[in-house]
Protein backbone atom coordinates (compact mmCIF):
# COMPACT_ATOMS: atom_id res chain seq x y z
CA UNK A 1 0.00 0.00 0.00
CA UNK A 2 1.06 3.39 -0.52
CA UNK A 3 0.57 6.62 0.81
CA UNK A 4 0.62 10.38 1.10
CA UNK A 5 2.00 12.30 3.75
CA UNK A 6 1.51 16.37 2.88
CA UNK A 7 2.52 19.19 4.31
CA UNK A 8 4.21 22.36 4.40
CA UNK A 9 7.37 21.29 5.71
CA UNK A 10 8.64 25.18 6.19
CA UNK A 11 11.04 23.62 7.09
CA UNK A 12 10.78 19.68 7.69
CA UNK A 13 11.64 18.91 11.16
CA UNK A 14 12.76 15.33 12.83
CA UNK A 15 8.92 15.17 14.14
CA UNK A 16 8.30 14.66 10.25
CA UNK A 17 11.24 12.80 10.09
CA UNK A 18 10.12 10.34 12.63
CA UNK A 19 6.53 9.89 11.07
CA UNK A 20 7.96 9.10 7.26
CA UNK A 21 10.45 7.28 8.71
CA UNK A 22 7.96 4.72 10.43
CA UNK A 23 5.55 4.96 7.67
CA UNK A 24 8.28 3.50 5.32
CA UNK A 25 8.74 0.65 7.55
CA UNK A 26 4.99 -0.13 7.03
CA UNK A 27 3.67 1.22 3.92
CA UNK A 28 5.48 -0.59 0.82
CA UNK A 29 5.41 3.29 -0.28
CA UNK A 30 5.39 6.99 1.30
CA UNK A 31 5.01 10.17 -1.04
CA UNK A 32 5.87 13.58 1.20
CA UNK A 33 3.83 15.76 -0.99
CA UNK A 34 5.01 19.26 -0.11
CA UNK A 35 2.26 22.10 -0.81
CA UNK A 36 3.36 24.71 -3.08
CA UNK A 37 0.86 27.15 -2.08
CA UNK A 38 1.69 31.16 -2.97
CA UNK A 39 -0.87 32.41 -1.22
CA UNK A 40 0.36 30.83 1.86
CA UNK A 41 3.44 32.84 3.72
CA UNK A 42 6.58 30.28 3.86
CA UNK A 43 9.93 30.94 5.28
CA UNK A 44 11.84 28.73 2.35
CA UNK A 45 10.90 28.13 -1.19
CA UNK A 46 9.14 24.96 -2.69
CA UNK A 47 12.58 24.23 -4.05
CA UNK A 48 14.55 24.95 -0.71
CA UNK A 49 12.02 23.16 0.79
CA UNK A 50 12.00 19.87 -1.53
CA UNK A 51 15.57 19.99 -1.54
CA UNK A 52 15.64 19.79 2.71
CA UNK A 53 13.55 16.71 2.40
CA UNK A 54 15.70 14.67 -0.38
CA UNK A 55 18.95 15.06 1.50
CA UNK A 56 17.50 14.40 4.77
CA UNK A 57 15.70 11.17 3.38
CA UNK A 58 18.13 10.47 0.92
CA UNK A 59 18.76 6.88 2.33
CA UNK A 60 14.99 5.73 1.67
CA UNK A 61 14.23 3.61 -0.84
CA UNK A 62 10.34 3.67 -0.52
CA UNK A 63 10.20 6.82 -0.03
CA UNK A 64 9.60 9.60 -2.51
CA UNK A 65 9.14 13.44 -2.51
CA UNK A 66 6.76 15.40 -4.59
CA UNK A 67 4.85 18.77 -4.70
CA UNK A 68 1.09 19.71 -5.03
CA UNK A 69 -0.87 22.63 -5.60
CA UNK A 70 -4.93 22.71 -5.18
CA UNK A 71 -6.47 21.06 -3.73
CA UNK A 72 -5.24 17.63 -1.82
CA UNK A 73 -8.13 14.89 -2.89
CA UNK A 74 -7.18 16.07 -7.08
CA UNK A 75 -3.42 15.56 -6.33
CA UNK A 76 -3.96 11.85 -4.31
CA UNK A 77 -6.14 10.63 -7.52
CA UNK A 78 -3.74 11.97 -10.07
CA UNK A 79 -1.29 9.67 -7.76
CA UNK A 80 -3.85 6.96 -7.70
CA UNK A 81 -2.91 6.77 -3.89
CA UNK A 82 -6.28 7.00 -1.60
CA UNK A 83 -4.53 6.90 1.96
CA UNK A 84 -3.44 10.09 3.48
CA UNK A 85 -1.26 9.98 6.46
CA UNK A 86 -0.92 12.83 8.92
CA UNK A 87 0.88 12.85 12.03
CA UNK A 88 -0.98 13.84 15.92
CA UNK A 89 1.25 15.50 18.26
CA UNK A 90 -1.22 16.57 20.79
CA UNK A 91 -5.44 16.83 21.35
CA UNK A 92 -4.45 20.98 19.98
CA UNK A 93 -4.04 19.70 16.33
CA UNK A 94 -6.87 17.68 16.73
CA UNK A 95 -10.14 19.74 15.74
CA UNK A 96 -8.23 21.32 12.88
CA UNK A 97 -6.60 17.62 11.77
CA UNK A 98 -10.61 16.04 11.91
CA UNK A 99 -11.79 19.03 9.73
CA UNK A 100 -9.33 18.51 6.94
CA UNK A 101 -9.78 14.99 7.02
CA UNK A 102 -13.75 15.11 7.10
CA UNK A 103 -13.57 17.68 4.14
CA UNK A 104 -11.31 15.76 2.47
CA UNK A 105 -13.78 12.57 2.39
CA UNK A 106 -16.56 14.96 1.84
CA UNK A 107 -14.59 16.19 -1.41
CA UNK A 108 -13.86 12.41 -2.53
CA UNK A 109 -15.40 9.29 -0.57
CA UNK A 110 -12.55 7.23 -1.28
CA UNK A 111 -10.33 9.14 0.79
CA UNK A 112 -8.75 7.81 4.07
CA UNK A 113 -7.20 9.63 6.63
CA UNK A 114 -4.66 8.03 9.13
CA UNK A 115 -3.41 9.50 11.79
CA UNK A 116 -0.05 8.27 13.34
CA UNK A 117 0.23 9.41 16.96
CA UNK A 118 3.88 11.14 17.26
CA UNK A 119 7.07 9.87 18.94
CA UNK A 120 6.73 11.51 22.07
CA UNK A 121 10.06 13.05 22.02
CA UNK A 122 8.66 15.35 19.01
CA UNK A 123 5.14 15.99 20.64
CA UNK A 124 6.17 19.63 21.24
CA UNK A 125 7.88 20.06 17.68
CA UNK A 126 6.34 22.24 15.06
CA UNK A 127 8.24 23.82 12.30
CA UNK A 128 6.65 27.30 13.22
CA UNK A 129 8.27 26.79 17.08
CA UNK A 130 11.64 26.09 15.37
CA UNK A 131 11.79 29.25 13.23
CA UNK A 132 11.16 31.43 16.32
CA UNK A 133 13.49 29.66 18.42
CA UNK A 134 16.18 30.27 15.68
CA UNK A 135 14.96 33.97 15.69
CA UNK A 136 15.20 34.58 18.85
CA UNK A 137 19.29 32.62 18.91
CA UNK A 138 18.21 29.66 20.57
CA UNK A 139 19.72 26.23 20.02
CA UNK A 140 17.83 24.09 16.86
CA UNK A 141 20.44 21.40 16.26
CA UNK A 142 18.30 18.98 17.59
CA UNK A 143 15.14 19.52 16.34
CA UNK A 144 16.20 19.67 12.45
CA UNK A 145 18.95 18.35 10.28
CA UNK A 146 21.75 20.55 10.02
CA UNK A 147 21.69 21.60 6.52
CA UNK A 148 18.39 23.26 7.77
CA UNK A 149 19.71 25.07 10.91
CA UNK A 150 22.00 26.38 8.57
CA UNK A 151 20.01 27.97 5.66
CA UNK A 152 17.57 29.14 8.87
CA UNK A 153 20.74 31.27 10.55
CA UNK A 154 21.46 32.61 6.97
CA UNK A 155 17.83 33.45 6.76
CA UNK A 156 17.42 35.01 9.70
CA UNK A 157 21.45 36.92 9.27
CA UNK A 158 19.70 38.15 6.17
CA UNK A 159 16.91 39.20 7.72
CA UNK A 160 13.47 37.64 7.96
CA UNK A 161 10.84 38.74 5.20
O1 LIG B 1 1.96 21.07 7.24
P1 LIG B 1 0.58 21.63 7.19
O2 LIG B 1 0.62 23.12 6.82
O3 LIG B 1 -0.21 21.37 8.43
O4 LIG B 1 -0.18 20.87 5.97
C1 LIG B 1 -1.49 21.22 5.61
C2 LIG B 1 -1.87 20.59 4.25
C3 LIG B 1 -0.86 20.97 3.20
C4 LIG B 1 -1.94 19.10 4.38
C5 LIG B 1 -3.29 21.15 3.88
O5 LIG B 1 -3.28 22.55 4.00
C6 LIG B 1 -3.74 20.77 2.48
O6 LIG B 1 -3.98 19.63 2.18
N1 LIG B 1 -3.84 21.79 1.62
C7 LIG B 1 -4.25 21.61 0.23
C8 LIG B 1 -5.59 22.29 -0.03
C9 LIG B 1 -6.76 21.40 0.32
O7 LIG B 1 -6.89 20.29 -0.17
N2 LIG B 1 -7.67 21.92 1.19
C10 LIG B 1 -8.89 21.21 1.56
C11 LIG B 1 -8.72 20.23 2.69
S1 LIG B 1 -8.60 21.06 4.19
Amino acid sequence: MQVIYPGSFDPVTYGHIDIIDRCSKKFDKVIVSVLNNRAKKNLFTIEERVEFLEKALKDYDNVEIDTFSGLLVDYARKKGCTTVVRGLRAVSDFEYEMQMALMNKKLEKDIETLFMVSSGKYAYLSSSIVKEVAMFGGDISCFVPAEVEKALREKIKGGLK
